[in-house]
């Protein structure tokens, strides 16, 4: 009988044990994607969350479940931790601006995401795509020059949204930018107009390199995600409302960031309970306006 409650008891501690450690790698996460969100001022949108939740779905598509499509989501968010630290000039730059000296500094941050997450096991597989999202299937990429199935697939999905956030999204220094109040008074139409020209181009170039550079099936998943958004951005309004009757049938229309620069939430992202909390709380403070742009 006492050894009974004793194992209940062990059973019990082992579970609340798993259950924080659980909680602890989950929101070790999230402290990462904070200080990710540091360096993310030269994108328009989150860079890091649109590359993970897109990656998360292709996995999902090419049928994979559960641990395994969480892998590749945190690696997908994870995937640039090497650039923090990186100098201002260096992350405002496009690749093909770079020097050599910049060029290398660039090639060395797969290894040190790498690096920074090796303090825990837990993070050793995630560290280990993370390695890899800039190597290529022809071989050209880098560090280490893989090529074909020697790339772990995650690392493959996660080659193929970076390139497209990158070719869209990055912000150009002199790209004039939208004011919120112009923004009222359209609808999603002007929104997609904006970016269509690149996406298109970004698609074409996908497309080129779909089997020599980028994992096809990938590739031909992502692009019809891409159109199937694209259609459904047109039909939709944006409007303006109250960070309190923000609903989940509703996307943010425009980034927020805090007063220092910290994004709140990325245009595109859907409403859920905790993005509209934050929200509430940033109005409260000031930090956002009480009514914010949304599409439906
Ligand atoms: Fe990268
Ligand atoms: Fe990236």
């Amino acid at each position: 009988m006492s050894s009974a409650v004793s194992i209940e008891l062990l059973q019990k501690q082992l579970e609340d044990a798993s259950t924080e450690l659980a909680q602890s790698f989950l929101s070790t996460i999230d402290i990462m994607e904070s200080l990710i969100s540091t360096n993310e001022r030269f994108y328009d949108g989150s860079h890091c969350r649109f590359v993970s939740a897109k990656s998360a779905l292709i996995a999902q598509q090419m049928g994979m479940e559960g641990y395994e499509i969480f892998e590749i989501q945190t690696a997908a968010l994870l995937h640039d931790i090497g650039k923090i630290g990186f100098p201002d000039y260096i992350s405002s730059k496009y690749y093909s601006e770079f020097t050599n000296e910049e060029q290398k500094i660039y090639y060395k941050h797969p290894e040190l995401g790498k690096q920074l997450l090796s303090v825990n096991s837990n993070f050793d597989s995630i560290g280990n795509i993370i390695l890899q999202h800039h190597e290529k299937l022809d071989g050209n990429g880098f560090p280490n020059h893989l090529s074909g199935s020697e790339i772990h697939i995650g690392a493959q999905i996660i080659s193929v949204v970076d390139f497209y956030h990158n070719a869209v999204f990055r912000r150009k220094r002199d790209r004039t930018q939208i004011s919120d109040s112009s923004l009222s008074a359209i609808n999603g139409t002007a929104l997609v107009t904006q970016s269509q020209k690149r996406s298109t181009q970004a698609v074409q170039y996908l497309l080129s390199k779909r089997k020599t550079v980028y994992n096809a099936e990938v590739v031909d998943l992502f692009v019809r995600m891409v159109e199937y958004e694209r259609e459904n951005l047109s039909e939709q309004t944006i409007l303006r409302c109250s960070v309190h009757q923000l609903t989940e049938d509703m996307i943010i229309a425009q980034d927020y960031y805090t007063t220092y620069g910290l994004l709140i939430v990325a245009k595109g992202e859907h409403v859920k309970p905790h993005i509209r909390n934050a929200l509430i709380k940033f109005a409260n403070n000031g930090e956002v306006p009480p009514k914010i742009l949304v599409m439906r």
